[in-house]
C-alpha cells in the first residue's frame, strides 16, 4: 500500500482503535491479576521471603476474615475508596514501574534466595518505607480513618492519640507498627 495513501492511514487509526479497545479490555484484567496476593507473594520468587513475612505481619492473619492484599500497601491509592482520574492514572504508572523494577529483578535473579532476599531487605525496607512516608501513608490511611478510631474502654487514649496525629502529615506509622506489614 502506498504510505501516503489515506486508506494506509484509515487502516492504521482502524488497527491504532483495535488494538487499543484489546488493551483496555484485556488490561483491566491483567492489571488485577497481576496486582493479586497470589501473584505478588508466590509467582515471583524474588518474593518469597516478603510474602512469608507478610503472613506472620499484622494484616496476613486478620481474624476478621478480610484480606489486604501486597497492593494494598504498596501501591499508591489502592486502598483509597473513590479515587479520580488523575489518580487512576497515577495508580497505573506507579504500578507499571514498580511492576517493571520487580521484573527487572526477577530476570536478573537479584533477589532469587531468600538469603539474597533477607540480605537485601535493610536496603528495600528502606526504599518502601521512604516512599510510604514520602505519600503520607496514603494506602494506610485509605483504610484506617486516623479520625474514626473506636474509642476502647480499656485503651481510650488509642484513638485520641490518632486523631491527633490524622492531618500531620509527618505522622510515621511504620515507626510504632513494626509488623503491621511483615514480621521477620
Ligand atoms: C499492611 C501493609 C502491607 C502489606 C499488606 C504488605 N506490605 Fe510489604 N511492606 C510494608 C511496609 C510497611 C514495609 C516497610 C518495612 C517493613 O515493615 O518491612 C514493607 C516492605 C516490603 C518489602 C521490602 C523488604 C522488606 O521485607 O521489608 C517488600 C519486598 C514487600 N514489602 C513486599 C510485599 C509483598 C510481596 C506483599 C504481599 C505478599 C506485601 N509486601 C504486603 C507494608 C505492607
Ligand atoms: C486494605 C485495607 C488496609 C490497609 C491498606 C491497611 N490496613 Fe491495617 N487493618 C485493616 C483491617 C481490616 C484490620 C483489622 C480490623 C481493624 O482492626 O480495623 C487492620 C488492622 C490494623 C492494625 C491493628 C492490628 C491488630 O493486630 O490489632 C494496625 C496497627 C494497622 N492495621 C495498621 C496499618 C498500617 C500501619 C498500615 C499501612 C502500612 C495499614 N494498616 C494498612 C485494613 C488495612
Ligand atoms: C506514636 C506511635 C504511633 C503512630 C505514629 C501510629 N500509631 Fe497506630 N497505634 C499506636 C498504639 C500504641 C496503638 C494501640 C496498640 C494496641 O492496642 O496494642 C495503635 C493502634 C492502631 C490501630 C488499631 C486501632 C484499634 O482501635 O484497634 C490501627 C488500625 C492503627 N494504630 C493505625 C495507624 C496508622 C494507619 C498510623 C499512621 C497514619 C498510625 N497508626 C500511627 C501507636 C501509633
Amino acid at each position: 500500500m502506498n504510505k501516503n495513501s489515506k486508506w494506509y492511514a484509515g487502516a492504521l487509526v482502524l488497527v491504532g482503535v483495535v488494538v487499543g479497545v484489546a488493551l483496555v479490555s484485556a488490561g483491566t484484567s491483567v492489571v488485577h491479576w497481576s496486582g493479586s496476593t497470589q501473584f505478588c507473594g508466590t509467582f515471583c520468587h524474588s518474593m518469597d521471603a516478603a510474602y512469608a513475612s507478610f503472613q506472620k505481619g499484622q494484616h496476613g492473619k486478620l481474624n476478621s476474615g478480610y484480606e489486604v492484599g501486597c497492593v494494598d500497601c504498596h501501591l499508591k491509592y489502592e486502598s483509597v475508596k473513590s479515587i479520580s482520574q488523575a489518580q487512576v492514572v497515577g495508580l497505573l504508572w506507579h504500578k507499571a514501574q514498580s511492576g517493571t523494577r520487580s521484573l527487572i529483578g526477577e530476570i536478573q535473579g537479584t533477589m532469587d534466595t531468600p538469603e539474597k532476599q533477607i540480605a537485601m531487605r535493610p536496603e528495600l525496607a528502606k526504599h518502601v518505607t521512604d516512599w510510604m512516608k514520602s505519600v503520607n501513608y496514603v494506602t494506610c490511611r485509605g483504610c484506617h480513618d486516623l479520625n474514626n478510631f473506636k474509642p476502647s474502654k480499656d485503651k481510650p487514649m488509642v484513638a485520641q492519640m490518632h486523631k491527633a496525629m490524622a492531618d500531620n502529615p509527618a505522622t510515621d506509622c511504620v515507626a510504632c507498627h513494626t509488623e503491621a506489614g511483615h514480621k521477620y
